[in-house]
């Protein structure tokens, strides 16, 4: 279901991103994405994915181009742009900034320079959210990945965001983690929040999904509804669904 009667809420213009070596990550993006849309965005291995997430929310700058949020140049207001783009990165520990888990989560909601009662109302709510009140004094180096991974998420979502992408969600994760993760995602999506999800497995996430985008050698190729697109995946590198494996049956249980 795609939601065209829906504000756009991003966008991008011929977004490029060079890097000083030489290398074209992306290619005159051009893309917009709808208020409460679940995207998918797809590519083989170097393909440009994480680069495009990374301009989303203004961590790097582009070669050319520009990404608009409602309307206005995110250059403009990047820590505006930050509190409203949420990115959760492929590797869980390279987002740990806190001695504890909940001063983990409180870290964001600090920054926005939020009152102490705030932050601390946002840090229980968002830790019961991602059913980690129970570790919340522990160190984050002791979780679990899928844990690391929920974390990152509660992080995120303290900071309140509109817009909430995800790099790589699955990565690394046991069955249950990828159940755990993939619950949030759905439950994120119904709540009102816009889903940017990067996956190469598209077997565990398709049925949720509004849109499918697939990126190839930093280009879009592909953008649309995923039923009709997922046919055409395989010669851009993209695997198509098995059908019958786990992630399947993840998705069975969820409903
Ligand atoms: N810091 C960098 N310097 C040079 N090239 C880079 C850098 N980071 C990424 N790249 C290249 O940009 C392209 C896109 O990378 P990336 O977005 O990470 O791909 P993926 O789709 O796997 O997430 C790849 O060719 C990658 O090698
Ligand atoms: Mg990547």
């Amino acid at each position: 279901m795609s939601k065209p009667n829906m504000p756009i809420i991003l966008e991008t213009q011929n977004l490029t991103h060079v890097f000083p070596d030489g290398t074209v990550a992306i290619k005159d993006i051009n893309l917009q994405i709808r208020t409460g849309e679940f995207v998918i965005v797809a590519g083989a291995n170097g393909s440009g994915k994480t680069v495009l997430l990374r301009h989303l929310n203004g961590l790097i700058r582009p070669t050319k181009g520009k990404v608009l949020l409602e309307g206005e140049p995110i250059s403009k207001n990047i820590t505006a742009a930050r509190k409203q783009i949420g990115l959760i990165f492929q590797d869980s520990d390279s987002q740990i900034v806190g001695q504890t888990v909940a001063e983990d989560v409180a870290f964001g909601p600090e920054n926005l320079r939020l009152p102490p009662e705030e932050v601390d109302r946002r840090v229980k709510t968002y830790l019961e959210v991602v059913g980690l009140s129970k570790l919340a004094q522990q160190s984050p180096h002791v979780l679990s990945g899928g844990e690391k991974r929920k974390l990152a998420v509660a992080g995120v979502l303290a900071m309140q965001p509109k817009i909430i992408m995800f790099d790589e969600p699955f990565t690394g994760l046991d069955y249950p983690g990828v159940v755990q993760v993939l619950r949030q995602l759905v439950s994120l999506h119904q709540s009102g929040h816009t889903i940017i999800l990067v996956t190469h497995e598209l077997e565990k996430v398709l049925a949720h999904a509004d849109r499918l985008i697939i990126i190839y050698q930093g280009k879009i190729v592909e953008d649309g509804n995923p039923q009709e697109i997922i046919g055409r995946s395989e010669q851009y590198g993209v695997r198509m669904p098995l059908g019958k494996d786990e992630g399947v049956d993840a998705m069975t249980w969820l409903k």
